[in-house]
């Protein structure tokens, strides 16, 4: 009698974990100091729930080679629960039948009230939510060691021609001015830093999303080039290939002054411990002042079979959208809450700057979808601008003229 009790109560025991007990297999380019801190965060709020993590992180910013593993994982038929896809790449899987309708999971937490619009329609595809909104990053900052500045005597720029006098000094103390990774999303994020501060928000846009060809090719665009020309000869001779977290930390250690990074770079000054405002500086990147390019991650939901996977797959929905993940995540991450209902207290100044920005640009035309981060076209429009920028940048000799030539050529090719 005794014996049957306890078989019993184990077989119970057993059948509750196991209805718990579903597996998450995220794919995600989270491998920085900062990032991987981030992302643990989520894994350990999902093992909380009973359910397992398994990790498929595939190194590489910006996660052109993410990219690349998952294509053959989901053309095997053996795609992740979950990946980092974001912007206009969410479209194009959803659109290729792989992902699954969370409509369910969002009603349950009111996502159309508690995200703005904006983003919220690029999660959903033909009106079904097929992917979750993590976050927004600002892509437009820039990042400095204030130390290296005074021993350098110089200011802190505000506009481009600010920059290049900093520059300047900071070359001449024997510091580097520009800390960068040469790598193709790396230099397409200088890049466009530099095209918003030459063209401004409407003839970004125009280039960018609308891929004008007038707009890619013209006299402003041009501008845009002999700019960033000039940024390489602030750059040291062993960027090539570096990476971003690898040029972040070259900041905070004293090597260089400056870099131009979207605000996960953030999260590496977090994880080294360092202090806005005392160990290092944060403010808009050349003269992009009340306008933002954002640069939204998200993780897009494939479609399963397993029905405990599914459970699991759904808790991690609601999970990503719940206010203690997006707290705790965002601080280890550098971006702000993809919900408008947050406390901030616990957030710094340049978070809170990013905040006000954020809210501020979207109603006054400054708010700008990232080309770097794949907000603003489709892959393809973008690996066409990636490749003649990242040409441009590296060939001494290239003229600008003829950069905003081809440049207009290869989005045309790509579209
Ligand atoms: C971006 C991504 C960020 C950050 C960065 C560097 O594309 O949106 O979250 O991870 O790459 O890895």
């Amino acid at each position: 009698m005794k014996l049957t009790k306890t078989l019993l109560t184990l077989s119970l025991l057993s059948a509750t974990s196991l209805a718990q007990a579903g597996e998450v297999e995220v794919l995600h380019w989270w491998t920085s100091g900062g990032e991987a801190k981030s992302v643990a965060v989520l894994k350990q709020l999902m093992e909380q729930e009973g359910h397992t993590w398994k990790d498929f992180a595939v190194a590489g910013g910006g996660g052109e080679s993410a990219m690349t593993v998952l294509k053959t994982r989901a053309v095997s038929g053996n795609p992740p629960s979950a990946a980092q896809i974001k912007g206009h790449d969410i479209q194009e899987w959803a659109g290729l039948g792989f992902l699954t309708n969370l409509n369910d999971v969002a009603a349950e937490g009111h996502w159309d009230d508690i995200i703005p619009p904006m983003i919220n329609q690029v999660m959903k595809y033909d009106g079904e939510y097929v992917a979750v909104p993590v976050n927004v990053h600002r892509v437009n900052w820039m990042w400095a060691n204030p130390e290296v500045f005074k021993k350098a005597g110089a200011k802190v720029p505000t506009n481009l021609d600010e920059f290049f006098a900093a520059a300047d000094k900071i070359k001449a103390a024997g510091f580097i001015p520009l800390a960068h990774g040469g790598q193709p999303w790396q230099d397409a994020t200088v890049f466009e830093a530099v095209a918003l501060d030459v063209l401004g928000p409407q003839d970004y846009v125009k280039a960018f999303v609308d891929l004008d060809m007038d707009a890619l090719s013209g006299d402003k665009m041009v501008q845009v080039f002999t700019q960033f020309k000039k940024l390489h000869n602030y750059i040291d001779d062993n960027s090539p290939g570096r990476d971003w977290n690898v040029a972040t930390s070259m900041v905070i250690n004293g090597d260089a002054a400056m870099q131009i990074m979207g605000d996960w770079a953030k999260g590496e000054f977090t994880a080294a411990g360092k202090v806005p405002g005392q160990d290092y500086l944060c403010f808009p990147a050349l003269g992009t002042q009340g306008e933002f390019t954002y640069n939204v991650d998200s993780f897009a939901f494939f479609e399963l079979k397993d029905a405990e996977n599914i459970k699991a797959q759904k808790a991690l929905a609601k999970t990503i959208i719940s206010p203690q993940f997006q707290e705790v995540f965002n601080l280890n991450k550098g971006s702000i809450p993809v919900r408008t209902d947050m406390d901030m207290a616990k957030f710094d100044q340049c978070a809170m700057d990013s905040m006000k920005e954020f809210k501020s640009s979207s109603t006054d035309g400054g708010l700008v979808p990232s080309m770097a981060h794949g907000m603003s076209t489709t892959s393809y429009a973008q690996g066409a601008i990636f490749d003649v920028v990242t040409n441009f940048f590296n060939d001494r000799d290239a003229d600008p003229k003829q950069a905003a030539q081809k440049l207009a050529k290869a989005v045309k090719a790509a579209m």
